[in-house]
């Protein structure tokens, strides 16, 4: 993830940094040769000096040119050829751009195809400008003969791909004023002294270079007293020097050290002399210590940018004389201050240029400030009394250009101030993830007309809003999850036609959802409103071109499903546990992108449409239809979702054998489960090769055959938590598969999270028509926690060594017609807390041993007329007395449990579980009861991440 975000962050930066060197470039490119003195040729229109011209055709043959940017270089003259010029009066090429501008795509770029680039390019002794970035040099290395272009004043090698070590030559091009080499990370330089040649370099770029055998950087940097822009980003630097005997770089205006592993305290650093600084990028190195004195000396900054730091503490005192400060972003930072500590201590005199302050997770408690956003220039307001508190700083001008402001994630309380709706510029506000309080009204967004992205969620906010209220602001983004919009269905939400995403899951809204919904939605991506009890049917037409995730989930939605769907891009959706009926119309088919999709706990009925094979289906990551009326045989467009992880069809009318394609088709399977429907056939092929499945449940079916030793197969589950199973997963699908899942496990419906590093391994095959002994086999499945066989046919004794399965939590093989003796290793299973073997043909002695004697439980030997031994009444010693103490206690017990055990099968059952289920390890129990609050917990962990990520793209 650090790629990526490194590589928007630098554009950011390098974006700023280009338009700030404009002037550089401009000034070496329009270099006017009056000051020379060699002016001997008149000013020749339309002509190019011949050898030039051959140096360039030379150059460009070292070429392959795909995206023909080289075309127009034919013909004698060369000045006119694309991004050649020459200089009027000498008639010298003077500037070659090859620039690739299409920066995004490489292949529109020139590619060398030669050995190295073509040192014809030197006979343009004049040349003073020189851009060949973005190309693609097929990592060969820059060639040293650079060197001796030395009328160069601009040189750009940029994002190029060239390799190996930067020649030391480039020291001799002593008129150089710009340097760019950025994005070369298979560059290397051992040795920077070379620097000290370029006595005019203002701008040096070396970010992604690696210059981490360097030690001398500091020094080396030291000798360009002419430097206004130095860039070293993520150039694997790790030391720094604290002090300077005599600092050189007194023109130096920006310096950016970002993406390095710095770990020494931020304090003992050379550069805090720079007074020019304007820009001083900091982030995303291992600094430690405070937040420096330093900075206050610094008056000419503009941005602190200190987040991805081990900074910690408040800001200092002397930041005050920050007269120029424009961004303030110590996101990450741990201030452990009140924020209005905080707020004290910023500039003052700086207030009206602030445009961004981001304090997201900085450990910040307390109140904001009720001055916070001057309310003088809410005066046209008439506001009531009381919100008019506290007093405004001396010195405090407006806040006007603030337009971002972050402090979600903190430990703030109390009200929103009124004045925050003063910030007239603000186009982000973000105040989620705190524990805001009280009620937000109209007046609180009064001027916040440029307002896109807002979030309030994870507050105990309610939103008062008038329902004719018209507001000031159209927003794109809107999180709003766990804030009080309720009970009316938010009605300005009408106006809010530009939103992309919107949460306002779990809001307390109590109302249908209204028609005009998804026509204000039309160009959302993402809507999240589960958790409510929206009421109402959705639209039989429904049109959301760019929709990719949506979840209406926990809400009491009737009605049917769309019977025109036109989403598209849909990846991800939720409706699970709402009233919704009819069939699942055909149009799921036409949802080709689909990866994740939950209809379970609805009333839909008929068959799962079989969308045409070779269509649909191929992007499918979790399927959750369970607990629906859903008929008809098993969906044959599974057949495409090859990368299926996650299939629960649980407890429908589903009917039809079992495919023999399942392991074929949907290799990567995890969960399956079919539970309670009417399936029919044989499983037996199907475990062949599901070697990632890890929970396996078919129970209540009507499915026949024998166990297979083909059970060996399932190779997932011959590993524990901690030594095998991590492998099999990815981190792409970790995103997805948090989103959903509830599993069930024997006749409850038990529930858990379906996370990689927690996998459940369980088998149950219980009350289906297997037959045949339990093959040997199973003992492989080192890992298995759960296994039950119950309510079969299965014949043959039970696995000599079934005490390999030292992870087992329960067992039942109950109503089965087991014989022989119960294996002694049962009593290995140091875990188990759950062993139903009753109803069979078991006999001899009950084995003992510390953990079956702590389960003791009579019911689980009952129904085996052979058995003997603790924890029944009947000793062994004797058979013949053995059977009639037996009897005898049969007898007994009836007198007591005739009830429970003969009348009411199911009753039994159902106490079983509840008497296993407090007995199960501590573990899996909170995993039971946490299910709802980890699966929640997870989606918005994801969508503050994303948002947050977001944010960040989008400024
Ligand atoms: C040189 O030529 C360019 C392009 O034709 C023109 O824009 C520029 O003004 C000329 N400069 C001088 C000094 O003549
Ligand atoms: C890039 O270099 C490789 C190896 O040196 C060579 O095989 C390949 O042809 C070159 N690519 C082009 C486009 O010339
Ligand atoms: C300052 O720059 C000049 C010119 O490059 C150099 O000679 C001198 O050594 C530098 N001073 C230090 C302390 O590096
Ligand atoms: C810094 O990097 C160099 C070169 O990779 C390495 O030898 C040295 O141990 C590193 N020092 C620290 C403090 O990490």
């Amino acid at each position: 993830m650090i790629a990526p975000t490194l590589l928007t962050q630098r554009a950011t930066a390098s974006a700023i940094l280009v338009f700030l060197f404009v002037s550089v470039a401009q000034s070496a490119s329009s270099f006017h040769p009056a000051s020379t003195t060699t002016v001997t040729r008149p000013a020749v229109s339309g002509s190019c000096i011949p050898s030039e011209r051959k140096a360039l055709l030379t150059f460009k043959d070292s070429f392959w040119d795909r995206a023909g940017r080289l075309y127009s270089w034919r013909g004698e003259d060369c000045c006119r050829w694309k991004g050649v010029r020459c200089d009027n009066t000498t008639g010298h090429v003077v500037r070659l751009d090859l620039r690739n501008t299409d920066e995004d795509d490489w292949s529109n770029g020139l590619i060398l195809s030669t050995s190295e680039m073509s040192p014809s390019i030197v006979d343009l002794h004049h040349l003073r400008y020189l851009d060949l970035s973005y190309n693609d040099f097929n990592f060969t290395s820059i060639p040293d003969f650079l060197g001796s272009l030395s009328n160069l004043r601009y040189l750009n090698l940029s994002a190029a791909n060239f390799w190996g070590t930067l020649p030391s030559q480039l020291g001799n091009l002593s008129n150089l004023q710009y340097l760019d080499l950025a994005y070369s990370e298979l560059i290397s330089v051992r040795d920077l002294s070379w620097l000290m040649g370029l006595p005019f370099l203002s701008y040096l770029d070396l970010s992604t270079v690696d210059l981490s055998s360097e030690r001398n950087w500091v020094h080396a940097v030291n000798k360009l007293p002419s430097l206004q822009v130095l860039v070293l980003s993520s150039c694997g630097l790790n030391n720094t020097v604290s002090t300077l005997s005599h600092s050189n770089l007194t023109h130096l205006e920006v310096l950016d050290l970002t993406f390095n592993l710095f770990s020494s305290p931020l304090a003992h650093n050379w550069f805090w002399d720079l007074t020019t600084l304007k820009k001083l990028f900091l982030y995303d190195c291992a600094w430690s210590g405070p937040i420096p004195d330093a900075f206050g000396n610094m008056s000419a900054l503009e941005s602190i940018v200190l987040h991805g730091t081990d900074l910690s503490g408040n800001i200092p005192t002397t930041m005050k004389n920050l007269c120029n400060l424009q961004e303030l972003d110590l996101y990450d930072i741990n201030i452990n201050s009140s924020i209005s500590e905080l707020m004290e201590r910023l500039p003052k005199c700086s207030w009206n240029k602030l445009r961004k302050m981001d304090l997201h997770c900085a450990n910040l408690t307390g109140e904001l400030p009720t001055w916070i956003g001057h309310l003088a220039s809410l005066s046209y307001l008439d506001l009531s009394e009381n919100m008019i508190v506290g007093s405004v700083p001396d010195g405090t001008g407006n806040l006007t250009n603030l337009n971002y402001l972050d402090l979600s994630q903190n430990s703030l309380v109390g009200h929103i101030p009124v004045g925050i709706g003063a910030f007239g510029n603000l186009t982000s506000l973000n105040l989620g993830q705190n524990s805001f309080s009280g009620v937000l009204a109209e007046y609180h967004f009064a001027t916040l007309e440029r307002l896109e992205f807002l979030d309030l969620s994870s507050n105990s906010l309610k939103l008062d809003l008038h329902e004719a209220w018209i507001p000031p602001f159209k927003l794109k983004k809107g999180y709003f999850e766990s804030c009080d919009l309720g009970p009316q269905f938010p009605s300005w939400l009408r106006w809010q036609t530009d939103i992309v995403v919107l949460d306002i899951s779990n809001t307390s809204i109590k109302d249908d959802l209204p028609g005009w919904f998804w026509t204000v939605s039309y160009n959302a991506y993402e809507l999240y409103l589960s958790s409510n009890q929206l009421g109402g049917a959705l639209p039989e037409k429904l049109e959301l071109p760019s929709m990719q995730a949506m979840d209406l989930s926990d809400n009491y939605l009737s009605g049917k499903l769309p019977a025109n769907l036109t989403v598209p891009n849909l990846m991800t959706l939720h409706l699970h546990h709402n009233q919704i009926g009819g069939t699942i119309p055909a149009c799921l088919c036409q949802l080709r992108s689909l990866r994740v999709i939950n209809l379970s706990y609805n009333q839909l009925t008929g068959e799962i449409p079989q969308c045409s094979v070779d269509q649909f289906g191929f992007s499918f990551l979790v399927i959750d239809m369970k607990n629906n009326n859903l008929s008809g045989e098993f969906p044959s467009f599974l057949q495409n979702a090859g990368w299926l992880l996650f299939l629960d069809l649980s407890y429908n009318k589903l009917s039809g054998n079992v495919p023999t394609w399942i392991a074929q088709r949907m290799p990567y399977l995890e969960v399956l489960i079919l539970r309670s429907n009417m399936f029919c056939g044989n499983l037996s092929n199907q475990l062949n090769k599901l070697d990632q499945l890890h929970f396996l449940d078919v129970a209540h079916n009507n499915i026949s055959g024998s166990i297979y030793s083909s059970i060996r197969s399932l190779t997932a589950m011959k590993y524990s938590h901690t030594s095998g199973l991590e492998y099999l997963h990815t981190s792409w699908l970790d995103d997805y598969t948090g989103a959903s899942i509830s599993m069930s496990i024997k006749d409850q419906e038990l529930n858990y999270t379906f996370q990689s590093t927690n996998n459940i391994m369980l088998i149950d095959m219980s009350y289906n028509s297997f037959t045949g002994p339990i093959p040997r086999e199973l003992t492989l499945l080192k890992g298995l926690q759960s296994l039950n066989l119950s309510g079969n046919q299965l014949s043959g004794t039970i696995p000599n060594d079934i005490g390999i399965l030292r992870r087992l939590e329960s067992l039942d093989l109950s109503y089965n017609d087991l014989v022989g003796e119960i294996p002694s290793s049962l009593s290995d299973l140091t875990f188990l807390s759950c062993l139903n073997l009753s109803y069979n043909n078991l006999s001899g002695r009950i084995p003992s041993g510390q953990q079956l004697q702590t389960l003791n439980n009579l019911y689980m030997y009952i129904g085996n007329p052979g058995l003997c031994g603790l924890p029944l009444s009947t000793n062994c010693s004797t058979n013949r007395t053995n059977k009639i103490v037996q009897n005898e206690h049969d007898d007994a017990s009836h007198d007591t449990t005739y009830l429970y055990i003969s009348t009411s099968a199911g009753f039994v059952v159902g106490l079983w579980i509840v008497f296993c289920t407090i007995l199960f390890k501590k573990s899996w129990r909170i995993a039971y009861f946490q299910f709802f609050d980890q699966i929640y917990d997870k989606i918005y962990v994801q969508a503050a991440v994303s948002k947050a990520v977001l944010i960040r793209k989008f400024l």
